[in-house]
């Protein structure tokens, strides 16, 4: 995920950029970038924040009316002044910048070295201009006809925004996957990736749709389809103010991040999973398939929430691999002295990737000859670089402090790896790969469904806000959701709570069951259902508040619950990722019926990086 802004018109370009990126850093800020036409292209970036670029351009002639700039969110290529944006051709003429993955990059980039081209950055980005500057070189025409047919071969997501030193009065611009917004000024264009960075100039928007190409002067606002036929731009009016916006729209950054969910799945399936031809491509660990193949033994290290992640995909490795599995807090693994073998593979879970506790102890396994695969979230993080390999799971800027959907893209990395490595040991079959494969393909639209349930889960929110304790029960896969339901509650609500197995509740925590205590029951068709039920009539027994998540047409749940919460119907190893939606937004609406700050909830911090 990138931020992207543009400008062409009677203003001063650079300020308009600069204070557009500054609203689109949650996009990504691990460098930031513009391009301005003064006396021919001048292009600057600078690995760091947007206040970083700022502070190098100081006292420089930026005088410009047209200029492209870019916050990066590094995808393909470590963060760093070389991969940042904007890129410039070969011939120094064409400067671009983009926001998504061109996922056949290496395929045109091969074609490009074998002629001869030149690489500079290891992003995919460069690899779409050079491209399009070698057809314009061979074609000649207009640089909108080079562009259409170098689109027409992409495969993946962009948002694209193309400034040529030779038509200094022209942005051309192109979109498929990834955001644009056009804002219409008097003689005046802004460009960008959400409405944020255009708002106090112009209400008068228009949303570029996928294959639409937008050939844009200070003037006049051109709209084409691939096929070079003009589209009539449709002109929205904004009904936002500026504050709103910056969230995209959202009252907290949690509930934009839950509700980017069903996107950050797809973006994390996507370029892996083929559900067609039933292939799953983890290119970032193929290198170790072997070790993984043999091992004796996975150890799962995180902390927190990513923990929880390593919990659900201890259930579903060894159900699908036979590979016996261990799940560790870091901190105990890093200060205990663990039996660490040759042919145990760690797997480090972590969201930052920045995690002390987390870093050491995968510096230590290191050091006993294990081999460490990170499922980290940011790109060309500590742990990102310490592990010998990895898969990232691709769930852009998480900024909320309590983790949401980099939770999802963990579960979706770690089902993943499982279900390939359990085919390739010959642990399941064809029939059942696929069945599990097609369950995971789904997921995006599923979770999808489940927010649906926002107003209703609100309304539950308000019932249960006052209680000072709760309780979180599941069985086999969805105990660790019971676990993250209860972490997500504490962090934002600030109410005690406990996870448990459901089953085990009998041994203890039913001594905390009154009238008074809200218990929420993840309770999904799955193998364990009867059980979970038969736990459900004993909460009720004791008077005890029953909230549970159900399938939809499960009559028996809903009848033994006070309040339910439908969700679709998923095999029980891919459900994990759909039930952790209403725990997520029950905590969220709670926390705020509360009053409290959702995003930054107190004593916490997004990265722990001290032990
Ligand atoms: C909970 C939460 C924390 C983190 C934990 C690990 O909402 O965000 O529990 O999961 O601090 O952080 P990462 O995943 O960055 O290693």
């Amino acid at each position: 995920m990138c931020g992207i802004v543009a400008y062409i018109g009677h203003r001063e370009a650079y300020p308009v950029i600069l204070k557009g990126l500054k609203r689109l850093e949650y996009r990504g800020y691990d460098s930031a970038g513009v391009a301005l036409l003064n006396e021919g292209l001048k292009v600057y970036k600078k690995q760091g924040k947007v206040a970083d670029l700022e502070e190098t351009l100081v006292g420089k002639d930026l005088h410009s009316n047209i200029g492209i700039g870019h916050t990066r969110w590094a995808t393909h290529g470590e963060p760093c002044d070389r991969n940042a944006h904007p890129h410039v051709s070969s011939n120094g003429k064409l400067a671009m910048i983009h926001n998504g993955i061109i996922e056949n990059y290496a395929q045109i980039k091969q074609e490009l070295i074998k002629k001869g081209y030149q690489f500079t950055s290891d992003t995919d980005t460069e690899v779409l201009l050079k491209f399009i500057e070698d057809i314009h070189t061979n074609n000649g025409g207009p640089l909108e006809e080079s562009i259409r047919i170098a689109l027409k071969r992409v495969v993946g997501a962009y948002v694209i925004v193309v400034l040529d030193e030779n038509n200094p009065d022209t942005l051309i611009a192109a979109r498929k996957g990834s955001p644009l917004v056009i804002g219409i000024g008097k003689g005046e264009h802004f460009l960008a990736s959400d409405a944020s960075p255009i708002i106090e100039y112009t209400k008068e928007v228009v949303y570029v749709n996928d294959y639409e190409l937008a050939i844009i002067k200070a003037d006049e606002l051109i709209l084409k389809n691939l096929g070079n036929e003009r589209v009539t731009p449709f002109i929205t009016k904004l009904d936002m103010e500026l504050a709103a916006i910056e969230k995209g729209g959202y009252d907290h950054f949690m509930l934009k991040e839950i509700f980017e969910q069903p996107h950050t799945i797809f973006d994390c399936l996507r370029g892996r999973l083929d559900a067609e031809t039933g292939t799953i491509t983890m290119s970032g660990i193929q290198q170790y398939a072997e070790q993984l193949m043999t091992a004796n033994r996975i150890i799962m290290i995180a902390c927190g929430t990513s923990w929880h992640a390593g919990l659900v995909a201890e259930y579903i490795f060894e159900e699908l691999t036979r590979i016996p599995v261990e799940v560790e807090y870091a901190s105990e693994f890093r200060y205990r002295n663990p039996v660490v073998n040759k042919g145990d593979v760690i797997i480090a879970i972590s969201q930052s990737g920045e995690t002390a506790d987390t870093l050491v102890a995968i510096e230590s396994a290191k050091e006993k000859g294990a081999i460490i695969l990170g499922v980290v979230n940011v790109v060309g993080s500590s742990i990102a670089r310490t592990s010998h390999a990895g898969a990232y799971s691709h769930a852009g800027p998480e900024i909320g402090v309590a983790s949401t959907k980099a939770f999802t893209g963990q579960l979706a990395v770690l089902t993943m790896i499982a279900l390939k490595l359990g085919y390739m040991k010959g642990c399941i079959t064809e029939k059942r790969y696929m069945h599990l494969m097609n369950e995971l393909n789904d997921v995006p639209e599923k979770v999808a469904t489940a927010l649906l349930q926002k107003d209703h889960i609100r309304e539950i929110a308000h019932k249960y806000k006052d209680a000072t304790d709760a309780l979180y029960l599941g069985r086999g896969y969805n105990f660790p959701i019971a676990l993250e339901g209860a972490l997500k509650l504490k962090e934002i609500s600030y109410i005690h709570a406990e996870g448990y197995p459901a089953a085990e509740m009998k041994h203890g925590p039913i001594a905390l069951v009154d009238d008074k205590l809200p218990v929420f029951f993840v309770a999904t068709k799955d193998s364990f259902h009867e059980k979970v039920l038969s736990n459900m009539q004993e909460i009720k027994a004791r008077k005890g508040k029953v909230i549970a998540v159900v399938s939809e047409g499960d009559d028996a749940a809903s009848s033994l619950a006070d309040d339910i919460i439908v969700v679709p119907y998923a095999d029980e190893l891919i459900a994990p990722i759909i039930n952790v939606i209403p725990m997520q937004l029950l905590a969220y609406y709670i926390g705020v019926a509360k009053g409290f700050d959702v995003d930054k909830p107190r004593n916490l911090a997004k990265s722990v990086t001290v032990e």
